[in-house]
């Protein structure tokens, strides 16, 4: 009997159409993102699903489709499932790792610069039509913070971190870093995650989001952190308390941010960081090129098809399932 896939948005590259010769397709062709009860009510019957961060994968969701047994999600993240509820029904989950490493890396470096050199203020002063003989070129006029020479602190030293430590020190910087599981890598200073808040010009945050990281920058570590630096956060809005970091941009402690991950996604009209110009802010875009999106589509599609033919897919999160 074909078995029956869920995919909850339309996907770029081939892999969906390979993923098509293996089962009884459905793909979710919106307008917009699948809703939640429709998932679940999409879920029944289902022996998989590939799915977007934006889809919470839950024990409710689980409860209405006892015939899962994959979920590959097209992201590298996976906060968005409920692993452990996946693991003790022997679901395997899948997920996209590698592929958006430099691109991710870019964004993050892309946030940094345009923070320390307040590049949104600076065009949207431009297209206010505030550039005026009144407002003209002076010598502090726009003046932001040097990169070069600057110290960076990253947080979170996996292949994001990394990748993001090399365009570092390209640009001259000195890079220290914190992370979670023991790393030694050539040209950066491992140190603890106060001595790295209280040494950093900027720091960039890179660990995923889970229980023990959480809240991770808080209102205490964020106090912790030099006098005008920049924070740079590409990873989860949920690592950093984004009233703490509004308050602390509001009082000059620090001079800038730049956002690509918010607490809630999309993110709300009212939440304090939009309402400050030294912010700047994206739409969750850390991996959002045309190559590395069909990237990670096919990685999503050969982690469903391995789990279609009962093989282990290449890229699982919780491996123990085939134990
Ligand atoms: C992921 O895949 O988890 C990233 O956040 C997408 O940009």
């Amino acid at each position: 009997m074909t078995r029956k896939v869920f995919v909850t948005h339309r996907l770029p590259g081939r892999g969906i159409q390979e993923l098509a010769a293996h089962c009884d397709l459905n793909v979710w062709m919106g307008p917009g993102l699948l809703p939640a009860a429709q998932l679940r009510d999409e879920l029944a019957g289902c022996h998989g699903v590939v799915c977007l961060l934006t889809d919470r994968i839950d024990q409710d969701l689980l409860d209405a489709a006892p015939d899962l047994r994959f979920v590959s999600s097209m992201s590298v993240g996976v906060d968005h499932i409920d692993v452990p509820a996946m693991s003790a029904r022997g679901i395997a989950v899948g997920h996209t790792p590698g592929v958006l490493v430099d691109t991710t890396a870019d964004t993050a470096f892309a946030l940094l610069l345009a923070a320390a050199r307040r590049v949104a203020e600076a065009d949207r002063f431009v297209r206010d039509g505030n550039w005026t003989a009144a407002n003209a070129w002076s010598p502090e006029f726009f003046t932001g913070k040097d990169v070069s020479g600057a110290t960076l602190g990253i947080v979170g030293l996996g292949a994001i971190g990394q990748a993001v430590a090399r365009r570092a020190t390209g640009f001259g910087m000195e890079v220290l870093a914190w992370s979670r599981t023991p790393r030694r890598v050539t040209g950066i200073e491992m140190v603890g995650l106060e001595e790295l808040l209280l040494r950093s010009d900027f720091v960039s945050v890179h660990v995923a989001l889970a229980p023990q990281t959480r809240n991770l920058l808080d209102v205490d570590r964020i106090g912790l952190m030099k006098p005008g630096a920049v924070l740079v956060n590409t990873a989860r809005g949920g690592i950093v308390d984004e009233n703490a970091l509004a308050a602390a941009l509001l009082n000059g402690n620090l001079s800038a941010a730049g956002i690509d991950v918010f607490a809630s996604e999309p993110v709300s009209p009212d939440n304090p960081l939009l309402a400050l110009p030294n912010v700047v802010a994206t739409p969750h875009i850390g991996s959002a090129t045309t190559l590395t999106r069909a990237r990670m589509a096919d990685m999503a599609a050969a982690n469903a098809i391995a789990a279609l033919k009962g093989q282990p897919m290449p890229c699982c999160v919780n491996p123990q399932v085939y134990r």
